[in-house]
């Protein structure tokens, strides 16, 4: 087979990793009574736990010889650095600088996993589409930083 013959252009592959975690739900800028209010159970500050799935979705050019967008052998780092190390096993309000100042809500993680891996899926020359994470299988959330900053 000639390599030479793969005309397939960009393809977007999936990643799934989970990882396990603790968090409360807490604004330091409600009251006692506003944040039980808000956020409910989720309030008690000695936390409980979830195991997330993440689902990253990267968009590149099929490389023609190996026919592959990227080694999973060499994503599997990146998202390692990004998404394991500073959450797996973590208590994330305490252990997460991130959300000493951001609650840690689905949305906030996403966009705490988009900002750390943007930059490395760039520096391997492919576009990083869209940061799904799974808190149960009834309730996730889709995040896409590109949209940020344009208007709506
Ligand atoms: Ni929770």
């Amino acid at each position: 087979v000639s390599c030479e013959r793969v005309f397939a252009l960009k393809t977007t592959v999936v990643k799934r990793i989970g990882f396990m975690a603790s968090h409360y739900y807490w604004c330091d800028e409600f009251s006692e009574e506003e944040n039980w209010a808000v956020f409910k159970d989720c309030a008690n500050r000695h936390g409980h736990g979830h195991n997330y799935q993440v689902e990253v979705s990267v968009e590149g050019p099929v490389d023609p010889k190996t026919g592959m967008v990227i080694n999973f052998y060499d994503l599997d780092p990146i998202l390692h650095r990004a998404i394991l190390a500073p959450m797996d096993h973590k208590f994330l309000n305490a252990q997460v600088p991130f959300f000493s100042t951001h609650v840690p809500t689905l949305e906030n993680i996403a966009r705490f996993i988009w900002d750390r891996l943007a930059p490395d899926i760039a520096a391997q020359h492919m576009v990083l589409q869209k940061i799904k994470v799974i808190e149960h299988p009834g309730l996730f959330v889709e995040y896409d930083g590109n949209l940020e900053g344009q208007p709506a």
